[in-house]
Formats: C-alpha cells, sequence, structure tokens
C-alpha cells in the first residue's frame, strides 16, 4: 500500500528557501481534457458543494459543527436566492440578498458533511450531500465550517459550476500520518450532470476506480493516507472539495483543524505563482503541482527542480516567501499553520498564478458569523510593481511604500486589516491583483480566494 514515496532534496543554495521536498505517486496514463477557450471571474448564478466532514470523533453529542453559507451580491439589483439539496432534513432554504450586501445562512443538519462521524475511511462512498444554490444574479458564495468554539475552522469560495472542468488534482494535508483520527484526508467529487463517469485514478494500484454518479450525487474518499496527485477525471463537468478533516500544517502539534478548498481544473494553472508567508506564521510553507513532465522549477530564478513528472510535487518551506516560476504550468496551495505562541491554525488557500489575477472589483464578506467576531482578519492584495499606488479597499488607498516583494518577483502584497462587514477591492489603473482573505485567532484561522480568473464554459 506504500504507493506514495518521498525524497529530500539537498541542493538548496537561496537563504530564503529553508527545505524543499519532492513526493511523487506511481499511476496509470493521463487522460487530457481540451480546455475551454473563454476566461471569466468567478461569481455566477448556479454553484454545486458540500461540506467536509469535521467531525472528530463517532459520538454526535460531543462536537458541533456550524456550516454556513454567505452569499454577496456585488451586482445592482437584489438577488433571489434557493438552496437545495437531496439530504433529509435538509429544508429548501430561499431567501434575497440586497445590492452590494452579504446574507449569512447556516445550513443544518449537521449530518449533511460528506462521510459525517468517519463511518468510512479507506473506502470510496457515493453519497447524496450536494447543496445546490441557485441564484436569479451573479453572486460570490464562500461556505465555512466551525466548532462552535472557533477551533476546527476553514471557508472555501464556491466556484460557479460554469467553471468548473473534468480534471483536477487533489491537494491533502502532509502530516496526516501523524493524526490519531482514523481518517485526515477528504475529498468529494460532486456530478453537476446525471451519468457522469467520475474516475479516481492513483488511488491504490490496480488501475482507475469508476463511479457513474447522477447530478447532485458524490464520489467521496476519506482516508488516513496522503492524498496529495491522486487525479480525478470525468467525462462531465465536476465539482471537487479537497482537504483534511483535521490537518496540522507544518507546526505539528497537539492541536489539529479542518482545511479547505475548492479545487479549480488543471486547465488553469500557470507559469508564475509569487509567494510569501501569511500572519503570524514563524516560516511559510507552500505545496507546487505540476501539469506536465519535464517540468523544471524554479525559486527566484534560480532552478531548484529538472524534469519533474506528472506524478510529482513538491512542498516548499520558506522563511518568508518566494517567486516559484516554471517552463509548464504549475498549480500553488499554501498550508497555514499554528505559531510558535499557538496563534493562527492550519488552512489550505489557492496561490493564484499570474493568470488568474483579475482587473475588475472583488466583494467579499469578513466575519460573518457571531462566533468568528473575535478573530483578526486580513485582505491580502497582490499585485505587480506598477499598481501598487492604485490598489484600494473600499475607499482607502494603501501607499505603494507600504507593500512588501514577494520573492524576487515583481509582485508585492500588502496586508490590510478589516473588519467584519462587506468589502470591495478594486484597482484605480485597471492593473491586474488578486485578493486572499484570511483571519486568525488562539489556534484556529481560516482563508479563501474570493475572485479568480478561471476557465468558462461561457454559461455562468
Ligand atoms: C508523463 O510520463 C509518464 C511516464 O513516463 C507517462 O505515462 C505519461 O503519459 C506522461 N504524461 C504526460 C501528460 O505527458
Ligand atoms: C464525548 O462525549 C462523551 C459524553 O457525552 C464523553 O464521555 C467522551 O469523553 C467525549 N469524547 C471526547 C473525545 O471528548
Ligand atoms: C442517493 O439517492 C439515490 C437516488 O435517489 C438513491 O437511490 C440512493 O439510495 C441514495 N444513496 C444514499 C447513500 O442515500
Ligand atoms: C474507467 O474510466 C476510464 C476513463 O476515465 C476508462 O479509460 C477506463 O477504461 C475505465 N475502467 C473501467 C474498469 O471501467
Amino acid at each position: 500500500m506504500f504507493w506514495w514515496l518521498l525524497a529530500a532534496v539537498c541542493s538548496l543554495s537561496h537563504s530564503e528557501l529553508l527545505s524543499a521536498t519532492v513526493g511523487a505517486r506511481n499511476a496509470e496514463l493521463r487522460q487530457k481534457f481540451i480546455p475551454p477557450a473563454e476566461a471569466a471571474v468567478n461569481s455566477g448564478t448556479k454553484f454545486m458543494f458540500s461540506f467536509l466532514n469535521s467531525h472528530l470523533d463517532t459520538s454526535p453529542a460531543n462536537d458541533s459543527e456550524i456550516l454556513t453559507v454567505s452569499v454577496t451580491n456585488p451586482s445592482a439589483s437584489s438577488a433571489n436566492i434557493v438552496i437545495t439539496s437531496p439530504w433529509p432534513g435538509f429544508q429548501q432554504m430561499s431567501f434575497s440578498v440586497a445590492s452590494g450586501a452579504s446574507q449569512m445562512v447556516t445550513i443544518t443538519p449537521p449530518s449533511i458533511q460528506t462521510n459525517y462521524m468517519d463511518p468510512e475511511f479507506e473506502i470510496i462512498v457515493v453519497e447524496n450531500k450536494t447543496l445546490t444554490l441557485i441564484s436569479s444574479q451573479p453572486v460570490f458564495v464562500v461556505t465555512s465550517n466551525t466548532h462552535t468554539d472557533l477551533d476546527h475552522m476553514d471557508k472555501y469560495s464556491v466556484i460557479p459550476v460554469c467553471q468548473l472542468g473534468q480534471e483536477y488534482h487533489i491537494v491533502g494535508d502532509q502530516s496526516s500520518l501523524a493524526g490519531r483520527l482514523m481518517s485526515s484526508n477528504i475529498f468529494t467529487v460532486i456530478a453537476t450532470v446525471d451519468n457522469t463517469l467520475v474516475s479516481i485514478v492513483d488511488y491504490g494500484s490496480k488501475g482507475p476506480k469508476n463511479y457513474t454518479i447522477n447530478t447532485g450525487q458524490q464520489v467521496t474518499l476519506a482516508t488516513f493516507w496522503y492524498t496529495t496527485n491522486i487525479v480525478v477525471l470525468a467525462n462531465n463537468p465536476v465539482a471537487v472539495i479537497s482537504g483534511a478533516v483535521c490537518g496540522f500544517g507544518y507546526y505539528n502539534q497537539y492541536e489539529c483543524s479542518q482545511e479547505t478548498v475548492m479545487l479549480y481544473p488543471i486547465n488553469n494553472y500557470g507559469l508564475h505563482v509569487p509567494y510569501n508567508k501569511f500572519l503570524p506564521e514563524d516560516f511559510g510553507e507552500m505545496m507546487v503541482l505540476v501539469q506536465e513532465n519535464n517540468t523544471n522549477l524554479f525559486v527566484d530564478g534560480i532552478q531548484t527542480f529538472a524534469g519533474l513528472s506528472v506524478f510529482n510535487y513538491v512542498i516548499f518551506r520558506f522563511r518568508n516567501g518566494g517567486y516559484i516560476t516554471a517552463n509548464n504550468p504549475i498549480y500553488g496551495l499554501a498550508v497555514g499553520s499554528t505559531n510558535v505562541k499557538d496563534q493562527s491554525g492550519p488552512f489550505f488557500a489557492h496561490l493564484p498564478a499570474q493568470n488568474n489575477f483579475v482587473s475588475s472589483p472583488i466583494t467579499f464578506p469578513v466575519a460573518q458569523a457571531d462566533n468568528e467576531k473575535s478573530l483578526s482578519n486580513y485582505a491580502r492584495v497582490v499585485t505587480l510593481i506598477g499598481n501598487i499606488g492604485f490598489m484600494q479597499l473600499d475607499s482607502y488607498v494603501p501607499n505603494g511604500l507600504a507593500y512588501t516583494r514577494m520573492g524576487r518577483s515583481n509582485f508585492y502584497f500588502i496586508d490590510i486589516p478589516v473588519q467584519p462587514g462587506v468589502h470591495t477591492v478594486s484597482s484605480l489603473n485597471g492593473g491586474i491583483f488578486s485578493v486572499t482573505v484570511y483571519g486568525f485567532g488562539e489556534i484556529t484561522s481560516y482563508a479563501f480566494t474570493p475572485g479568480l480568473d478561471l476557465q468558462t464554459s461561457g454559461t455562468c
């Protein structure tokens, strides 16, 4: 069952880079799909998603999860929202969100979490726990899963159905083997149309595991083992949510926390990924997945790996940050962690590549739930050096001197404190930028990326 392999690499000349580890997975031939031609920002009118399990034991009385969905409406007219799910006990929800406002709703029952209470691990199961959200206007949707005591938290941006695809590479927690849980890593694959063939490639050694599922059904795997770089293929667009029930990030102490992202299809990977650690981390950890064989990775212009294959992935640790570039498209994922003073906690966050940056405004909600109000919340704005005096959060335009360079790149970032409410980041000169919203408290944190330029099928 040891079909994963780790090997340390020690040829690092750059002082910012603390370590780089390459992982690999043996597997079958991989199919490639032709990417759609158009690109658009990820707000939309139809979303399909699920909550990954965050219930740490088999007693319903112990941990209690608060599951929420926040719908933010940047459009000029009010949006009518309907949320449905086939899961027994879920009641259909209908509400409206005024122009410029955000509305948070609580999703019950907690058993709607995939693989709730961990009954099925190391087994791929088909479940009916998908939520479908339909809006009359383009909206931005973010989910949150947190325990009542604010522990075990993460959030993810929901990618609209129009931006889903047919090939994904899973990301999981790399410290899962240290966990005390039956499962730690978990992902779910949701069908958006009937008769969807889902293939889980590289899980086990006996070839792809195939499932044919209908609209709103999903294939879920929860496992004690590593999941990074498992490949999901489908013959129709699918939604994939990936992470850990309770991962440890880099600082492997006794407290674990949920880590989640909704993945985007691999045809959105890019060549230039700027990275810097998040507040208040001691150092930064991020993972890089590759899309093609013979991929060479460079950190701050220095070649760090040559000839990586599609089966490889790399875990980088940085003192502060670095600029990761490659000769073929790559994907970067930030892994948050608790620092030595017990501040912050594990989370997963997309690291937008330059081709995922946008130039149109990004509107997002902060600290929607009462139990989140004690967190320190930030909007990280990343842009190119030519735009640093021109980025605006609501009516605040930070001075260009307040930005920090990301490795040896032309990308700079600023972490702007944000209060609970709805905020908008925009560019005064039409320059491109990305936003990561994150927050943290004592042994807890979340992060999500509210606006990414992703391929679209054209029917948002
Ligand atoms: C990458 O190389 C492997 C092994 O050599 C091969 O099986 C696979 O088809 C290649 N994939 C791509 C995308 O070229
Ligand atoms: C779960 O709750 C039961 C009582 O409701 C308690 O006996 C048990 O120790 C708790 N388990 C954990 C892991 O907290
Ligand atoms: C899911 O829904 C399908 C179709 O209604 C049903 O046949 C199946 O038994 C359900 N599966 C579970 C695990 O509830
Ligand atoms: C599983 O699906 C893949 C397509 O993703 C196909 O090539 C393969 O033949 C299928 N295997 C089985 C056993 O059905």
